[in-house]
């Protein structure tokens, strides 16, 4: 590949035949690898700085403007890192902080200490797997209405699938954490004020590597202040409403505030809730989006996956519509949803910022490095997942991979609550879409995986839906 610093194109692998499907990713990284270059490519796309020697089971060391960097790609080293060292990793990096703080505050995402420690059973607590069937029904019509609204589209329809995931995901994680009563506008608008920011903070907080430890405040420019400010004052009028006993009964808010009433110590006041509030919205909406966009990519290429997905449903359900009660039966869609968190993490990065000195494997580490765990790298790492590029749901049918090896939801203490909850919307939303709906991506459409946050193809994913 030749590398021109200032062009963002990245060489784009993709193949298939009629037996195996090789989806779209970044070609191995052979540019330069002067840590300069290396950081402005990062700052445009995380997933196409890496050589082909990274994906090994290794820990990895380098240095960018005297910063160091580590990559923990093996199993034991991820072990001793997320869950034996959790108390020395548990940071997030100041890039992830300094980004997230304007909008989320010292909400769950992002805070470490005491605050993460206080708030994270609470937070666990009401999106905990005991809770998941509950908002079953919700996820379901929230699925149907989408069903619904493009079976009114004309045969053949296009739509960008991806801002099609992202609405769905957005009203089912909006209305469990606010009530059902929330309006498809107020969706809409806290849904794009999200994506909005997104799209305007950067990847890469050059302070960090300046040798700042902290990292630089990002610029509160007014095209950031917008949206947060739109996403606050939604938040904090359903908040009020929610105290003046207006809420649903049973959304997570309410549940929270249940909680506060307990447990008054715990001072979760308006700005508290609201950052709590936003996080899950952030953490739930995104992920599960991105993790169906990857979905309807890959079975639209995998013909005998597809077809194997609809006889599950029909031996299932019948032609009765999916509902939560048949997921754990699903094992087929499970498999499939498993394998795409494989290929396309949506969190495909997962840094760290160390507190004290330390040593992985035989690589020592110095105070405040960057501690970089890569799912992206991790999963396709040929030593443990073979075929590493090719997508094959039977991995994980009534197969399990080995202990840290396989992390879409991180693993440890800090290991993703909404897990069951994501896994189960996502099953759930195939299923029911799948039995009524084709979708095909354009085979003309050159699909860009690129990291920003989350893993997304750049610029949406064009479909077309076809009625079954
Ligand atoms: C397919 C869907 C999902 C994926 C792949 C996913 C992945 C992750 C990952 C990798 C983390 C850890 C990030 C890190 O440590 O740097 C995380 C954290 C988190 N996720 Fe999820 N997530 C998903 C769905 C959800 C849902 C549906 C919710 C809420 C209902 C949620 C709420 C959270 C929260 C609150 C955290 C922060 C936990 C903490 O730091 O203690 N996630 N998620």
């Amino acid at each position: 590949m030749s590398y021109n610093p200032f062009s963002s194109s990245v060489d784009i692998v993709e193949n298939r035949n009629a037996d195996f499907f090789e989806p779209a990713h970044a070609a191995y990284y052979n540019g330069s690898d002067n840590p300069f270059r290396l950081l402005l490519q990062a700052r445009r796309d995380f997933l196409s700085i890496w050589p082909k020697s990274y994906y090994q089971e290794k820990v990895f060391v380098w240095k960018a403007l005297g910063r160091q960097i580590v990559v923990v790609n093996s199993p034991k080293a991820i072990e001793y890192a997320l869950v034996r060292r959790h108390d020395n990793f548990e940071r997030k990096t100041p890039q992830m902080r300094r980004a997230l703080e304007y909008l989320l505050g010292d909400g769950l995402f992002i805070s470490d200490g005491e605050t993460w420690r206080q708030r994270r059973p609470l937070v666990g607590d009401i999106i905990h797997k005991h809770r998941v069937p509950s908002f079953g029904p919700l996820m379901a019509d929230s699925a149907c209405d989408l069903a619904s609204r493009w079976s009114k589209l004309p045969l053949g329809a296009s739509v960008d699938i991806l801002h099609e995931m992202a609405v769905l995901t957005a009203e089912i994680i909006a209305r469990s954490v606010f009530g059902s009563q929330l309006g498809q506008e107020t969706c809409r608008a806290v849904t794009e004020a999200f994506t909005h920011y997104q799209s305007h903070i950067d990847q890469v907080n050059l302070g960090y590597f300046l040798g700042l430890n902290e990292g630089l405040p990002i610029i509160r420019w007014p095209w950031l202040k917008r949206p947060v400010q739109s996403i606050h004052q939604i938040v904090d009028r359903i908040i009020e409403s929610h105290i003046a006993g207006k809420g649903e009964h049973n959304s997570m808010l309410d549940l929270l505030l249940k909680r506060q009433h307990k447990n008054p110590e715990l001072k979760l006041e308006l700005e508290a809730l609201r950052n709590e509030a936003a996080t899950i919205f952030m953490a739930g909406h995104e992920t599960t989006a991105a993790t169906l966009t990857w979905v309807w990519y890959l079975l639209s290429n995998s013909p005998q996956v597809e077809e194997r997905l609809l006889d599950e449903i029909r031996q299932v359900c019948g032609e009765r519509t999916p509902t939560v009660e048949d997921v754990p039966k699903l094992e087929w869609a499970r498999a499939i949803i498993e394998e795409t968190l494989r290929l396309y993490p949506p969190v495909p990065i997962l840094g760290r910022q160390n507190k004290s000195a330390d040593r992985i494997g035989d690589v020592d580490i110095k105070p405040a490095s960057l501690v970089l765990i890569v799912p992206w790298l991790l999963h396709r790492t040929e030593t443990l997942f073979p075929d590493p590029h090719l997508f094959k749901p039977e991995r994980f049918y009534k197969n399990r991979p080995i202990s840290y090896s396989y992390i879409p939801f991180a693993i440890g203490p800090r290991i993703c609550p909404g897990l069951q909850f994501g896994k189960v919307e996502a099953i759930l939303c195939l299923a029911i879409l799948a039995q009524r709906f084709k979708v095909r991506v354009s085979e003309t459409h050159q699909v860009k995986p690129i990291c920003r946050l989350t893993l997304r193809p750049k610029s949406g994913l064009p479909v077309t839906i076809h009625p079954r």
